[in-house]
C-alpha cells in the first residue's frame, strides 16, 4: 500500500483523505442508507474529505440501471444532507455512483459486484481498495459475508485493503453475537471489521474523553468519593415508525440499551487510556463493561415499560400495540430502565440509573452526574431548602453542550442559597457546526481508523449485561405508560426506593 511521505497524520492544516477506495452498501434501499449513509457520503465530498478516486456501489434487489440508482442517490442526499447543496459536488459524485442489482443469495450477481470492483479498480482508479457497509438485518449478515468470501473480495493484501462495516445490534443475544463475530472474523480478519455504534460517531460523546482527561478539573471528583449517582438517559419522542418488523423482535433494551446506553457509561466510567489510540481506549471501556453489576432485586431495579396512546406536542399518539406491523399482545418493550454498578475501587457503590424510551416528552440525551452533598452546611436549614445535589449534566443533544449546576447566595439581606446553572453550548463557543456521526465514521472507516469503533469484545460483554434482564423479563408484561409521559411509574418508584429522583431534562 502506498501512503503519501508527505503527509504527516499530526499535522492539522491538512485534513485527512483515505486513499483512492470504493464504498460498497447492501441493502441501499432501506432507511438507514437514504437517511444517512447517502447523505453522509455527500457531506465528506461537499467538504473536500473523499479522494478524488473514489466510487460508491449500491447492491440490493430492485431492478434498476445506474441512473435510477443515482436518482434514488441524489434525493436522498439533497433531502438529509447536513451541508449546503452544491450541485457540482453531486454531479462528480454520480460518475462514480454503480448500481448491481441481486439478491444475497444470487451467486451471480456477487460474481457481478466483484467485477464491477474490479472494474472500477481500472475505470475509477480506486486501487483496490473497499469498503463494505453491512445496512441489512443481521439474520442476512451470514448468507451476505459466504457470498464475499467466496468471491474473494473480502481478501485485504499487501496492495489493497477490505473492510467490512457492520450495524448494531450485533446479534441478538450473546451466544448469536459470539457466532456472528466467529462468521464475520472467519471471512476478514479482526482489524477490517468496524462495527457502527453511531453514538460514538456524535462530537459530544467525543468529549467525554476531551472533558475528562485534557483538564485537571474534573478528574479529582469522579468517583465514588465525590459522585452520588449517575444518570445516563437516551429519550425520544418519536415511535417506532416503519420499524415494527425489526422492533417487535428487538425492543428497547436489544436496541439501545445493549450498545448506545452501555457505551456512554464505559466512556463516562473508564480510567484514563494510556494513548489516546484505537486499542487503549478499547481495552479501558472493556474494563468497564467488565465490571459491570446488575441489581440483586431485578424486579425493583429494571423496569421495562410500553406506551399505549397518549398525547405527544398536541397530536395523539397511538399505542404501541396499535403501531402498523405490531401484535395486539405484544410483550415488546418501548421502554427500559435498569440500576448497574461498576464495581471498580473507583465506582464500589454508585448508582448508574439508565434509561430509554420512546414516545417521551421530548428528544434528548445526557449523562448526569450527581454529586454527593456537602458533608456539612454552616448555615440554618431554612437557608439552603432550595439548594439540590451538585450536578455536572453531559448534553449528548439537542443543545450540545453542558451545564453545571451548583448553589449560590440570592442577591438580598439574607443567606439563602439556590441552585443556578452555568452553561456550555456547542454552538455559540466555536463557529464550526459538529459533523453528523455517520459522516465521521463513515471517513474514520475509510482511513482505517478504528477508534470510535467498539471491538468485539466489548460487544460481548455488553450483551452479558443485557441477557439476565432479558431473562428476568422474557415471562413479564411490560408496564404501560401514555406516549408523552416519561416512562412507568415503575420507574419513578425505582429511583424513589432510593431516595433519589429521575431528571426532567
Ligand atoms: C438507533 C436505534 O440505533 O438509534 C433507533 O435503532 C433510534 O431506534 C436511533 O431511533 C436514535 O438515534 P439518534 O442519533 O437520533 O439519537
Amino acid at each position: 500500500m502506498t501512503s503519501n511521505p508527505l503527509r504527516d497524520p499530526r499535522d492539522r492544516r491538512l485534513p485527512r483523505v483515505p486513499e483512492p477506495c470504493a464504498l460498497v452498501v447492501f441493502g441501499i434501499t432501506g432507511d438507514l442508507a437514504r437517511k444517512k449513509l447517502l447523505p453522509a457520503v455527500y457531506d465528506l465530498a461537499n467538504r473536500g474529505l473523499l479522494p478524488t478516486n473514489f466510487a460508491l456501489l449500491g447492491f440490493a434487489r430492485r431492478d434498476w440501471g445506474d441512473m435510477e440508482f443515482a436518482e434514488l442517490a441524489r434525493t436522498a442526499a439533497r433531502e438529509h444532507a447536513r451541508t449546503p447543496w452544491r450541485e457540482e459536488v453531486w454531479e462528480r459524485l454520480a460518475a462514480s455512483v454503480r448500481f448491481v442489482q441481486g439478491s444475497f443469495d444470487d451467486d451471480a450477481a456477487f460474481d457481478e459486484l466483484a467485477a464491477a470492483l474490479a472494474d472500477l479498480e481500472s475505470s475509477h482508479g480506486i486501487g483496490g481498495n473497499a469498503a463494505f457497509y453491512l445496512s441489512i438485518p443481521p439474520s442476512l449478515f451470514p448468507v451476505v459475508l459466504r457470498q464475499m468470501e467466496r468471491t474473494g473480495m473480502a481478501e485485504s493484501t499487501d496492495d489493497r485493503w477490505r473492510r467490512v462495516v457492520v450495524e448494531k445490534p450485533f446479534g441478538t443475544d450473546l451466544p448469536s453475537s459470539r457466532e456472528l463475530n466467529e462468521l464475520v472474523d472467519s471471512v476478514f480478519s479482526a482489524q477490517d471489521v468496524f462495527r457502527i455504534d453511531h453514538y460514538l460517531g456524535k462530537e459530544t460523546v467525543q468529549n467525554l474523553m476531551a472533558l475528562r482527561f485534557a483538564n485537571s478539573l474534573f478528574e479529582p471528583v469522579w468517583n465514588a468519593q465525590h459522585v452520588d449517582s449517575v444518570q445516563i438517559t437516551m429519550a425520544e419522542d418519536v415511535g417506532i415508525g416503519g420499524r415494527a418488523d425489526f422492533y417487535e423482535r428487538t425492543g428497547a433494551a436489544r436496541d439501545v440499551l445493549q450498545n448506545h446506553l452501555l457505551q456512554l457509561l464505559a466512556l463516562t466510567a473508564m480510567e484514563e487510556p494510556v494513548e489516546f489510540a484505537a486499542e487503549d481506549i478499547r481495552t479501558e471501556k472493556l474494563k468497564v463493561l467488565r465490571a459491570i453489576s446488575l441489581p440483586a432485586d431485578m424486579r425493583q431495579f429494571a423496569v421495562r415499560g410500553q406506551y399505549e396512546q397518549g398525547w405527544l406536542a398536541g397530536q395523539r399518539a397511538c399505542g404501541y400495540r396499535d403501531e402498523k406491523g405490531v401484535s395486539a399482545e405484544s410483550t415488546t418493550e418501548t421502554y427500559a430502565a435498569v440500576r448497574l454498578g461498576v464495581e471498580t475501587r473507583r465506582w464500589a457503590g454508585v448508582p448508574f440509573y439508565l434509561r430509554t424510551g420512546k414516545r417521551l416528552p421530548r428528544r434528548v440525551t445526557e449523562i448526569a452526574l450527581s454529586f454527593r452533598k456537602a458533608p456539612h452546611l454552616p448555615f440554618a436549614p431554612t437557608d439552603t431548602e432550595e439548594l439540590g445535589h451538585n450536578q455536572l449534566v453531559v448534553r449528548v443533544q439537542p443543545d450540545e453542550g453542558m451545564t453545571l449546576k451548583f448553589g449560590s447566595k440570592v442577591p438580598g439581606s439574607v443567606m439563602e442559597v439556590r441552585d443556578v446553572s452555568m452553561d456550555f453550548l456547542y454552538g455559540e463557543q466555536f463557529t464550526e457546526a459538529s459533523p453528523e456521526a455517520y459522516e465521521r465514521l463513515l471517513l474514520d472507516v475509510l482511513l482505517g481508523d478504528a477508534t470510535l469503533f467498539p471491538r468485539n469484545a466489548e460487544v460481548e460483554a455488553s450483551w452479558a449485561v443485557i441477557d439476565p434482564l432479558e431473562e428476568f423479563w422474557a415471562d413479564t408484561t411490560p408496564y404501560p405508560y401514555r406516549a408523552g409521559e416519561w416512562g412507568p411509574r415503575a420507574a419513578e418508584e425505582m429511583l424513589a426506593a432510593e431516595g433519589r429522583a429521575w431528571r426532567r431534562p
